[in-house]
């Protein structure tokens, strides 16, 4: 029995994503909800599977609440004993989890990121003391079903959370730009806004499936004296990528002091 405690949006996407993997019986799901209305809710998303109010004992466990909530549900599957537990929670080290859970549990923390609720997710995991290579590859299934997932030290997810975690608000305000910026040589905004976001699905569906990387493909479509040479001449010159470098490196080292601090909500 797996049971995903904290039935918002990570914990539904992740519910979503093993049902439609398949693996998975719908009787071998519990979902946790304090929130009636919600449960309700999630009981019509999935039917069949049992979404209660409080977590019961389990061998398995998925902890997808808020950071600051992490200790208490914890505690809570503490009082079944040992157990096995994959946290999503931003920022809430292994030694708070295992702080918290019965001595023994075998603990795998991650770091995913919002793309994983349209299944495209890019998750990093790191073991806890007592985790082995069985229940990181336990990890791997699940989150798995929701996007793609490395395998990583815990000190090293900071630097994910400043780059995969932080990542799609970095392109989001790109994004942005790019629909202002048609709109400034003329185009209506709807399309500007269809070609900027069909732009960015067929660049990034470009490089996952090519055999070249980023270089070589805007190689490709940068002639020496034409339109993207112009375009990217001036990207450079503004420092596009000194200002991606120091982004990711600001956003690490926040992550960084928040992970010094008790557990938060980002
Ligand atoms: N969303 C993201 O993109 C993202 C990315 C990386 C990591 N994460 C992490 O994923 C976790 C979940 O994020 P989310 O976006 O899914 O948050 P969310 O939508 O707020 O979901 C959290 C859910 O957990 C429930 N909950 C709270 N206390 C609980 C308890 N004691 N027992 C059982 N359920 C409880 C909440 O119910 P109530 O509403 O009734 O409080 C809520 O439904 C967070 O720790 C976040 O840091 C999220």
């Amino acid at each position: 029995m797996l049971q995903v405690i904290g039935g918002g949006r990570m914990g539904e996407a992740l519910v979503g994503g093993l049902l439609r993997a398949g693996g998975l019986r719908l009787d071998g799901i519990r979902v946790v909800e304090p929130d009636r209305a919600r449960r309700t809710a999630l009981e019509g998303i999935f039917p069949g599977v049992d979404v209660v109010g409080t977590p019961g004992a389990a061998d398995d466990h998925v902890v997808a609440v808020k950071p600051a909530d992490v200790p208490a549900v914890c505690r809570a599957v503490a009082v079944f004993g040992p157990a096995r537990v994959l946290s999503i929670a931003a920022g809430v080290t292994i030694a708070t989890l295992e702080a918290a859970l019965a001595p023994g549990s075998q603990v795998v923390r991650a770091m995913p990121n919002t793309p994983a609720l349209v299944g495209m997710g890019a998750a990093a995991i790191a073991p806890g003391s007592s985790a082995d290579d069985d229940d990181l590859a336990w990890a791997e299934s699940l989150l798995g079903a929701v996007g793609t997932v490395v395998r990583v030290k815990e000190r090293l997810l900071d630097a994910v959370t400043g780059l995969s975690g932080s990542g799609p608000a970095y392109v989001f305000l790109m994004v942005e730009a790019l629909i202002e910026a048609g709109v400034q040589v003329g185009l209506p905004r709807a399309v500007s806004q269809a070609l900027s976001v069909q732009t960015l699905l067929g660049a990034a569906t470009l490089l996952a499936q090519s055999d070249e990387g980023p270089e070589a493909l805007r190689a490709a479509v940068t002639s020496p004296g034409g339109t993207t040479a112009a375009g990217v001449q001036v990207l450079e010159r503004h420092g596009l990528q000194a200002a991606l470098l120091e982004a990711v490196a600001a956003a690490t080292e926040r992550s960084r002091e928040l992970g010094q601090e008790p557990p938060h909500s980002l």
